[in-house]
């Protein structure tokens, strides 16, 4: 998916509601990536078990529709965005939704989402993103 000249970004975590499947999510993700590439949408979805992180890049009309329509979801609650901007360049081009299941980050997030927002939270974040091991390679549909 090409940079487009405003692209926007926006990192959440929320927390999962309770009894919701791997299953279930890995379904919403592959639903997610598809209708995201449509629209121009890319990122990185992680959920743990207990919480999700969520990293958006697009068009910012997008992004924010987006980001509202997901708010709404009773599939998770207490929705902490941590970060929304402009930013340079995507991250997770090649991916309409890249989803990440791991339930041995659910300790760190519980954390994380604890924490007060700020760059050091921001940049926890970022590294866990970038970092996270790859459950299933979903590239491009
Ligand atoms: C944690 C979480 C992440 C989601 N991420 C996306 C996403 O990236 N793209 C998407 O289209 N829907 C995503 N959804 C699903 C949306 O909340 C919503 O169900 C979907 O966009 C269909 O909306 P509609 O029924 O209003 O058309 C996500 C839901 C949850 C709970």
């Amino acid at each position: 998916m090409p940079n487009t000249p405003s692209l926007y970004r926006a990192v959440y975590f929320s927390t999962a509601a309770p009894h919701l499947s791997p299953a279930e999510v890995h379904g919403l993700a592959t639903n997610a990536s598809r209708a995201n590439w449509r629209e121009g949408v890319t990122g990185s979805l992680i959920f743990t078990g207990g919480h999700f992180a969520q990293w958006l890049e697009g068009a910012r009309e997008q992004v924010q529709a987006l980001l509202h329509r997901i708010d709404a979801d009773p599939r998770h609650s207490a929705m902490k965005v941590v970060h929304d901007g402009l930013a340079e360049r995507r991250q997770f081009g090649q991916w309409g939704m890249r989803y990440v299941y791991n339930l041995d980050l659910d300790d760190l997030l519980d954390t994380a989402h604890r924490l007060e927002n700020g760059p050091a939270l921001q940049d926890a974040l970022r590294r866990i993103f970038l970092d996270t091991q790859l459950d299933d390679l979903n590239p491009s549909i």
